[in-house]
């Protein structure tokens, strides 16, 4: 068989009314007396093929009904526009070639833990879920590299192997490079920063790794991320790149894979928000609207909401637990199985909700002027806000060493964090870098560098220092955020966790 004259599912509209080949895998079968239901997927899509007893070998009908899930097959027939079959056509089979069986198939479509679905991660990216995920990923990373490129900004692959630290040096993992400690890059800015000021407007694009013991749903110890940096920028424009940049990414995923974005239950009516301006709110407010009567109220009002959650989460579940009592088709069962599973999952979500509700509320009334903003403090700030909201001008103390000091307020810096509405939270940090050598060496000191081990960085400060910044993208964070999905673990293929690698 010559599966190159085959035709792709997402092509089916070229083909209406003529006879072609899809090769692909059984995604279900549901034969009904003399008729087979066969929906196969290909990579492209799903198509139904319907295959009549008398129109293909009996002996193959036969075995066809009795074939396993993800099964190999290629299906001949004739194409025809069906609105209620899934993608919109069908195929009248007319021949038909099993190529692989598949027996057993591990992940059936009745109810799996994460753990498992985890371990079993090679074959449950063929889920459709994974499968949605996976094509608004592609999205996103495609205008990533094509909003840059197409605004002048020059790739530059900066190093994994580096030799300082970027970011806070307790999240680093070293290797031994010959018997030599190295680290795993952070980011990869400091580097950046070297090729901006010999190109301008530069980009790095790569994996990033960071040591943090944190198990929370936003941390992955390797994720993706892009940087943008540039020379002769301010904040202001930096702002005004990072809000024009994920607004064309939210503009893209919107435009190609709004398919998608609805079978992952996605929320459109919030990413058809996200156009400039974005709000812009200073640390120092955000620490008011903390401590003040708004947040208090607030966070009052979400309690409320959560029990109420809660309560029509435990009215579906007892529904549901009481028709598993009773006699009901075997499918149904399998489906009431699947929803109890993540029904369980809501429930005990919004039970911690409910328990961290006055914990978090209480952490942002006692909050005092200095700390960095914890996870919780930008998940209240978030939720306030139905698009991305800036939070500039934090504290020094707070932030790494090469932020720029503000000159007008010299207890900030010149950065900011672009935190997701609706509680999603941070998604990008950058700043304006610090041009001047002597703050910044004394800077690095106060953090306790010892600026010998900067000295290629501090040369920028040295032969012709420019007011220059940028910022970092998180790349899971940022289809977790689009798609609604609550894990970054589902945003990667292979994702990495501080207490797990599966594959
Ligand atoms: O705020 P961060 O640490 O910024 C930097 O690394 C700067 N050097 C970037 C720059 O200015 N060039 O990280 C930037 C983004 C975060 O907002 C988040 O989206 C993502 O990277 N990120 C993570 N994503 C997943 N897991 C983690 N452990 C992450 N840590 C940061």
């Amino acid at each position: 068989m010559n599966y190159a004259d085959r035709v792709l599912i997402a092509d089916l509209k070229r083909h209406v009314e003529k006879e072609v080949m899809l090769a692909g895998w059984l995604y279900r079968n549901r034969p009904s007396g003399k008729v087979q239901f066969l929906t196969l997927r290909d990579g492209s899509g799903l198509c139904q093929c319907v295959i009549e007893k008398g129109k293909i070998d009996d002996d193959l009908f036969d075995k066809i009904k009795h074939l396993g899930q993800e099964s190999s097959l290629a299906i001949t027939g004739t194409i025809r526009e069906e609105q209620r079959s899934v993608g919109g056509y069908e195929m009248a089979v007319t021949s038909a070639e099993i190529i692989s069986e598949s027996k057993d198939y591990p992940i059936t479509p009745k109810a799996h833990g994460i753990d498992f679905l985890m371990k079993n991660r090679h074959l449950h990216l063929r889920s459709q879920r994974q499968w949605n995920i996976s094509r608004i990923r592609h999205t996103v990373v495609d205008s990533i590299r094509r909003f840059f490129n197409d605004d002048g900004f020059t790739l530059v692959d900066t190093p994994i192997f580096t030799t300082m630290a970027g970011e806070d040096a307790s999240s680093l993992f070293e290797v031994d490079y010959f018997g030599e400690p190295l680290h795993l890059t952070q980011t990869g800015q400091l580097y950046l920063e070297t090729a901006a000021m010999s190109l301008g407007k530069v980009y790095c694009f790569g994996p990033t790794f960071r040591a943090e013991k944190s198990k929370t749903r936003r941390h992955l110890t390797e994720f993706w991320m892009v940087e943008p940096e540039v020379a002769f920028a301010g904040l202001k424009e930096l702002l005004e790149l990072a809000e024009n940049f994920v607004s064309f990414i939210a503009k893209n995923v919107l435009e190609k894979n709004r398919a998608q974005l609805e079978q992952v239950g996605a929320n459109i009516e919030l990413l058809e928000k996200i156009k400039p301006p974005f709000y812009r709110l200073t640390y120092s407010q955000a620490v008011d609207i903390l401590t003040g009567p708004k947040t208090k109220d607030f966070m009052a009002k979400q309690l409320e909401e959560f029990h109420q959650q809660k309560k029509q989460i435990e009215e579906r579940l007892s529904q549901l637990e009481k028709e598993q009592k009773g006699s009901i088709k075997q499918w149904k069962r399998e489906k009431n199985a699947a929803e109890i599973i993540e029904i369980k999952a809501d429930l005990s979500e919004v039970e911690t909700k409910i328990e961290n509700n006055p914990k978090h509320a209480q952490l942002a009334a006692d909050f005092k002027w200095g700390k960095d903003l914890g996870g919780s403090d930008e998940t209240i700030i978030s939720m306030m806000h139905d698009k991305p909201v800036f939070v500039t001008h934090y504290p020094k103390e707070a932030k790494a060493f090469y932020m720029k000091t503000d000159r007008s307020d010299d207890r900030v810096v010149e950065n900011f964090d672009m935190l997701a509405p609706e509680g999603f939270g941070e998604i990008i940090g950058g700043s304006v870098r610090e041009d001047d050598y002597d703050v910044l060496v004394a800077r690095a000191k106060d953090m306790g560098f010892k600026p010998e081990d900067y000295d290629w960085y501090l040369d920028l400060r040295k032969y012709g220092s420019v007011p220059h910044g940028g910022f970092g993208l998180g790349v899971e964070r940022t289809v977790a955020w689009m798609a609604s999905e609550k894990h970054i673990r589902q945003c990667i293929a292979f994702p990495r966790m501080m207490d797990k690698v599966y594959i």
